[in-house]
């Protein structure tokens, strides 16, 4: 089947089994390998996606499903490969541990960002509740997303660049 779609803003021709998940066309096909496998059955967040700018599972989703759809990875979020602001909090924040997770956190922290500006810590956290932390660094993660666009503190923890 060819699916016609759009990944990370360039129009795309597929042929694939409508059948295949999109996570795994993007990590085995095309070698995007941003999102992460973790659960395989949507409660991990590690697969994180947007699909027509909605945050997505890519672990749930068939590659039937694309057709016509925008699909955005944390590939395709980055300008002229430079880290985005939410990217540089994180690592201000040193909000990663393994790293495993953050991509997902990424994609969801950017979703939110992209609808409020200043999210309160309960937006936040409703914005991150479908993403698991194995290394449960979720502090430093809320911290981040709660941090972007301030200045960098001057001295001290990340905690003192915190909106009260
Ligand atoms: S791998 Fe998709 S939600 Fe866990
Ligand atoms: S930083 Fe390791 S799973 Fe989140």
């Amino acid at each position: 089947m060819i699916i016609e779609w759009s990944l990370n803003g360039r129009p795309l021709k597929s042929e694939v089994s409508p059948f295949t998940r999109l996570l795994d066309y993007l990590r085995t096909d095309l070698k995007l390998l941003g999102a992460k496998e973790g659960c395989r059955e949507g409660k991990c967040g590690a697969c994180t996606i947007w699909i027509n700018g909605e945050v997505a599972n890519a672990c749930l989703v068939l590659m039937g499903q694309m057709q016509g759809r925008e699909v955005t990875t944390i590939e395709g979020i980055n300008e002229k490969d430079k880290f985005t602001p939410l990217q540089e909090s994180f690592l201000t924040c040193s909000a990663l541990e393994c790293g495993f997770c953050i991509p997902g956190m990424i994609m969801s922290g950017t979703r939110l960002l992209n609808e409020e500006q200043d999210p309160s810590r309960l937006e936040i956290r409703q914005a991150l509740k479908g993403h698991l932390c194995a290394c449960t660094g979720y502090q430093k993660i809320l911290d981040a997303i709660e941090g972007v666009g301030l200045p960098p503190a001057s001295e001290g923890s990340a905690k003192m660049r915190l909106r009260k």
